[in-house]
């Protein structure tokens, strides 16, 4: 893939994810001195392309998988991603140099309470799973030997084994409430997630001090939190 032309005089894009990641962006984005514009916190404001307080840098709010797609084809310089959408795409193009500690969670197997008192994994040959993850699921299990046919879904994972898609799922287990209200136990864990600060490493040779520049001030932010 190669990545858009990045002037140097083109402003400066961020791309923020969309959700309860943001929540928690919003205190560091005020650490580094970077507050959208009013438009921004607006429910009724359909509008995806937000001017900042600073000249030449602007905030476009997409969905946290495509937060990677963009800055990996340089349509955007710098974002924030979890480490889950990361390893999904493993995009060559992406740098991630800094952990936010943001939105911790992770990323783990689950199948219906009844089914886990008498499942044992070992056993596993070829398994059927739903998940937002078909990568990391095929790669996960290819490990150890086990065959994952994955059905794609885009959200509401945990409906799948009650409606006979599949038994299993791969998915975000935060608090475990989702599962627990649709009768899953989680049974694997995969990966531990949080949100990084990811930057577009074209981007990254064109603009070294501007985009160094701001991961040096994400870090501090972090760093004093
Ligand atoms: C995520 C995830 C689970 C849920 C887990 O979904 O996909 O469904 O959160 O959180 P819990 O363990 O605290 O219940 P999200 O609400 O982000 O929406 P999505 O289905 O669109 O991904």
């Amino acid at each position: 893939m190669s990545a858009s032309p990045l002037r140097t005089n083109e402003p400066l894009v961020i791309a923020v994810p969309k959700g309860r990641i943001l929540d928690e962006l919003r205190p560091l984005m005020r650490g580094v001195g970077l507050e959208p514009e009013p438009a921004f916190d607006d429910p009724r404001h359909r509008g995806l392309r937000f001017a900042t307080n600073l000249p030449n840098v602007e905030i476009i709010r997409v969905r946290s998988f495509d937060v990677a797609t963009f800055v990996a084809f340089g349509a955007a310089h710098l974002g924030v991603a979890g480490n889950d959408v990361l390893m999904e795409f493993d995009y060559p193009e992406i740098y991630a140099p800094l952990d936010l500690r943001i939105g911790p969670c992770r990323l783990a197997v689950a199948e219906p309470i009844d089914l886990s008192e008498t499942d044992d994994p070992a056993r596993w040959s070829h398994i059927r799973i739903a998940t937002k993850y078909p990568e990391i699921t095929r790669r996960h299990f290819a490990a150890r030997g086990v065959q994952a046919e994955c059905i794609k879904l885009n959200g509401a994972m945990e409906l799948a084994p009650s409606l006979g898609l599949c038994r299993r799922i791969v998915d975000l287990v935060s608090s475990g409430s989702t599962l627990q209200a649709n009768g899953l136990r989680e049974i694997e864990h995969i990966a531990h997630v949080t949100s990084r600060l990811i930057v577009n490493r074209a981007a990254l040779k064109t603009r070294p001090e501007e985009l160094g520049g701001w991961v040096s001030a994400f870090r501090e932010v972090v760093d004093a939190a």
